[in-house]
């Protein structure tokens, strides 16, 4: 059943490969909603990627395809999705240049969550300006195409914010054009890293990825941090804060299975060795058919461009009618 008035879009970085953290935060309302929504885009967000990675677009243009394998991997259907290359529309482009007019230098440098990247590149004052503005083109890839539900990881809710910023601003100047921008996030809005830090990150160096071989999972499983105070295996263990239970609860399906482990662990006399044995068996469950389906597709690259090929072909098309709508509404329509 598709609801009319719902066009999903969503996109990734192509910085690296996807991780569980894309998978719980959005991957699975992407797949879910390509049903539901009247349409559904899917952007390699490769302009955005180079933000901060200016000097090295190599890097950039070899993970398109590696983000659109992890995305087809996990269910996203090109007859349902429309996927496609930011890069290639270069009418996101030119909205990002009239959407930069709405908003203020103060505006951007008090978004949280560009404030937390740039913390963590280190940027301070030496930010790129591209990167510090980079919610307004995410506003541009978002209403290029009209998009009004997007799913998103619990990191990105300021960004999205922002873009009802500007939504309401170009209305109020240029009369109604965009609606009101709504996000999903999934029920595991933000997955703690295996290290412990809150967020799995491409950067931190915490993730299980989607691709990861079993051996890759076990020395990631094997290495978390449980409870430093459970030496023994007699010893009660702390299951709050503890990276592998943390885990259970998301993944592992037997629920009442994992509540009497964390009883058991509590009281003392479970080991970590049983509950990591038991996590490295969950994560490969959920990442195995990701895995062989990935790598059935990964043998033939071309079709996975070729797919991206015709979606941006299709995404281009629309963005030719909301950019003369735009041009319109703003009285910049000469010809
Ligand atoms: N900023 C998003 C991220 O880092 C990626 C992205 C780019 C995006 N454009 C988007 C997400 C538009 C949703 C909608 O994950």
């Amino acid at each position: 059943m598709s609801n009319i008035d719902e066009i999903v879009l969503t996109g990734d970085r192509p910085t690296g490969k996807l991780h569980l953290g894309h998978l719980v935060g959005s991957i699975q309302n992407r797949v879910k909603l390509q049903d539901e929504a009247s349409k559904s885009f899917y952007m390699i967000a490769d302009v955005q990627a180079l933000t901060d990675n200016a000097d090295n677009p190599e890097k950039v243009s070899k993970n398109v395809i590696e983000v659109a394998l992890d995305n087809l991997a996990c269910g996203i259907n090109p007859k349902k999705t429309t996927m496609f290359i930011q890069s290639e529309i270069p009418e996101i482009a030119e909205l990002t240049v009239l959407f930069l007019n709405l908003v203020t230098l103060a505006r951007l440098k008090r978004n949280p969550t560009v404030k937390n990247e740039m913390k963590q590149k280190g940027y301070g004052e030496n930010v790129p300006a591209g990167f510090l503005a980079y919610p307004v083109s995410q506003a541009a890839d978002i209403l290029f195409c009209k998009g009004n539900l997007i799913p998103v990881g619990e990191d990105q809710l300021p960004v999205i914010e922002q873009v009802n910023e500007i939504v309401d601003d170009f209305n109020r100047f240029y009369g109604e054009t965009f609606s009101k921008v709504k996000h999903v996030v999934g029920d595991t809005p933000r997955l703690m890293g295996t290290d412990g830090n809150e967020k799995m990150g491409k950067s931190l160096n915490n993730g299980i990825y989607l691709s990861d071989d079993f051996e890759t999972i076990s020395k990631k499983v094997m290495s978390m941090y449980t409870d430093p105070k459970h030496i023994h295996v007699e010893d009660p263990g702390q299951v709050e804060g503890n990276v592998v239970f943390v885990y259970l609860d998301i993944f592992d399906p037997n629920k009442s299975e994992v509540e009497e482990l964390k009883k058991q662990y509590k009281k003392g006399g479970l080991g970590d060795m049983v509950i990591k044995k038991r996590l490295i068996n969950v994560i490969e469950n959920l990442i195995n058919p990701i895995r062989t389906k990935r790598e059935e597709l990964a043998k033939d690259p071309q079709k996975i461009m070729k797919i991206l090929e015709e979606g941006t072909i299709e995404a281009q098309k629309v963005a030719k009618e909301t950019m003369a709508e735009v041009k319109k509404v703003m009285r910049i329509n000469y010809f």
